[in-house]
């Protein structure tokens, strides 16, 4: 199966110049949506993973069903102010601005291998602070899961060396 064939690309969105790289064609076909799980399950059993973390809102929808798929718990990072118990926060720099991400407290327990899934790697900078908070908490990352890699954007410079990639399709700015 070729998973760009469920990848829409979408000129000027949201705006002029951006090609919008859409994967909810995914999710409607359930064998394109099982292939996915199920590679990044088999990757979340090769590196010994402990726990499946993902970035609200896209990161949710592979990283969950791939954490059910390999037995493994998982848990949200989300955008400030809506996990209700103890967090920690974690800024990081946009093209303009910065932003911030938060984890439950309790979400990672020191020593766990950590998988980071999301849909897309483009800057980097989700992941980034993702990593960021998961050592703060005292885990470690052990590897990355995409769904797309944005090649040409070199979010992979910001990763730490060392740690397995799985990403499941790449895309240059064309
Ligand atoms: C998108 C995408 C990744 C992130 C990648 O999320 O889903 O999480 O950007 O960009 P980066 O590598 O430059 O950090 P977005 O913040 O648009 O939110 P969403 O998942 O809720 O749509
Ligand atoms: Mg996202």
């Amino acid at each position: 199966m070729d998973l760009k064939d469920y990848i829409a690309s979408i000129p000027d969105f949201p705006k002029k110049g951006i090609i919008f790289r859409d994967i909810t064609p995914i999710m409607l076909e359930p064998e394109a949506f099982k292939e996915v799980t199920a590679r990044i399950a088999e990757f979340a059993k090769e590196i010994g993973a402990d726990l499946v973390i993902g970035p609200e809102s896209r990161g949710f929808l592979f990283g969950v069903p791939a954490a059910i798929e390999a037995n493994l718990p998982f848990a949200p990072v989300r955008k400030p102010g809506k996990l209700p118990r103890e967090t920690i926060s974690q800024s990081f720099t946009l093209e303009y601005g910065t932003d911030t991400l938060e984890m439950h407290k309790d979400a990672v327990k020191p020593g766990q291998k950590v998988l980071i899934v999301d849909d897309l790697l483009a800057t980097g900078g989700t992941v980034e602070a993702a990593e960021k908070m998961v050592e703060r908490l005292g885990g470690s990352v052990a590897g990355y899961a995409f769904v797309i890699e944005l090649d040409d954007l070199k979010g992979r410079d910001r990763l730490s060396k060392d740690v397995p990639v799985l990403a499941l399709t790449h895309y240059e700015g064309e």
